[in-house]
């Protein structure tokens, strides 16, 4: 029996991994290693395709070594249930269709499926959506944006799931709560958020340089950065109401994380900080992958390095009416391919958290 029969015999949820090589292959593949139901049975990547994976990945050991394969439907059918694709933007929307038509459930990390349809998808990402000729609108309606916390019945019993963006990610987890009891004006929010380098990915670019991008912070893609209609479409649906807001990301000099700052005016400028942490408390206190810290305590992005967990805490400046939301996540991790895996529980019928790092490390 080859490898590839052999990982394609096992017992639970089968999972092919597309895009293996990558930042978020890599992680998907190294959170399903010690998962009690779901285990890795396909590879599938371009550049690397015909290749062992311990010549792309010698630190990560697989059992007999497989082989990466080129992303082909049928193959991919054959061997699995279940479909990761993390993939550069603008892949998903060629392959999932055909995924979708061998019965195959798919979870995509990237844009293509965030969005109504992928003609808004192609206007926002400024690129041509080569699929656009098909029949898309549908495909795209069906798909559930896969932010557990959220809409955790809906990908439940989804077939697509479009896993969230990670400045989304962690902006929208502290902000949601407050547009869904009206509580926050819902213009005037701006949101302030640091990402690492690996938020990138793994294919080399110059402004990523270690050379470029260590002792310096810089700010990108100030006003229409792609990821604000993203937040402003779930802000939106949450609120009920149109949601207009200004999101800056900076890239800091670190490998991993995400921090960010929201600043919202509530409509009470009489709650306190003791008051929003109570309403946080409320929402996710039965939720295992977010944590909401006491007032006055901060997170920092190093106490989520490789888990699964968001760190939400808020604070009020009672002069101003203003509120502070802040935010941390391990981009690669909650805000990528943890949450592909918390929607992939779901999808199989598992707790959320299931074979999730979930403990906070420090230092
Ligand atoms: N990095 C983050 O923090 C983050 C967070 C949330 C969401 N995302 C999204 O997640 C997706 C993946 O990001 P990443 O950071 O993991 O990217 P990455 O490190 O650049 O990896 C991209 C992967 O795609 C594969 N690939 C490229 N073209 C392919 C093709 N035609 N067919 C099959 N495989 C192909 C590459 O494999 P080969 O080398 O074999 O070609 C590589 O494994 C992106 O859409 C990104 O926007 C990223």
């Amino acid at each position: 029996m080859s490898a590839v029969e052999a990982m394609a015999t096992v017992k639970g949820g089968r999972v092919a991994v597309i895009g293996a090589s990558g930042y978020g292959g890599l992680q998907t593949i190294r959170l399903l290693q010690g998962h009690p139901s779901l285990t890795v049975t396909f590879l599938g990547g371009e550049r690397s395709a015909g290749k062992r994976w311990s010549s792309i990945c010698s630190f990560l050991h697989l059992p007999d070594d497989p082989v990466v394969q080129s992303a082909d439907a049928d193959h991919i059918a054959e061997a699995a249930d279940y479909v990761v694709l993390s993939l550069p933007n603008g892949l998903a929307c060629q392959l999932a269709p055909e995924l979708l038509q061998r019965g195959l459930r798919v979870v995509d990390l990237s844009a293509d499926f965030r969005y109504r349809s992928l003609a808004q998808w192609s206007q926002v990402y400024i690129q041509e959506a080569s699929c656009l000729s098909r029949d898309d609108s549908e495909l795209c309606r069906s798909a559930v944006y896969g932010l557990p916390e959220w809409h955790g019945p809906a990908i439940s019993d989804a077939r697509l799931v479009a896993a969230p963006g990670c400045f989304p990610t962690a902006s929208l987890m502290p902000l949601l709560p407050f547009l869904k009891q009206g509580l926050i004006e819902t213009d005037g929010i701006i949101i302030d958020a640091k990402t690492g380098t690996s938020g990138g990915g793994r294919v080399p670019k110059e402004a990523m340089l270690l050379a470029e991008a260590s002792e310096s912070i810089a700010p990108y893609g100030v006003i229409g950065h792609r990821h604000t209609s993203e937040i402003e479409q779930m802000a939106q649906e949450v609120a009920g109401q149109d949601v207009r807001l200004q999101f800056t990301p900076h890239l800091v000099p670190m490998v991993r994380g995400l921090l960010s700052t929201v600043y919202a005016r509530l409509r009470d400028p009489g709650l306190t900080a003791e008051d929003c942490t109570t309403v946080l408390d409320a929402v996710y206190r039965h939720h295992p992958c977010v944590s909401v810290l006491p007032v006055g305590t901060y997170p920092a992005t190093k106490w989520t390095r490789h888990t699964n967990r968001a760190l939400v805490s808020v604070q009020v400046d009672t002069r101003t009416g203003q509120m502070i939301l802040m935010s941390a996540i391990d981009n690669l991790i909650k805000g990528q391919a943890g949450q592909g895996v918390q929607c992939l529980n779901l999808m199989h019928g598992l707790p959320p958290e299931t074979g999730l790092p979930l403990h906070c490390f420090y230092p």
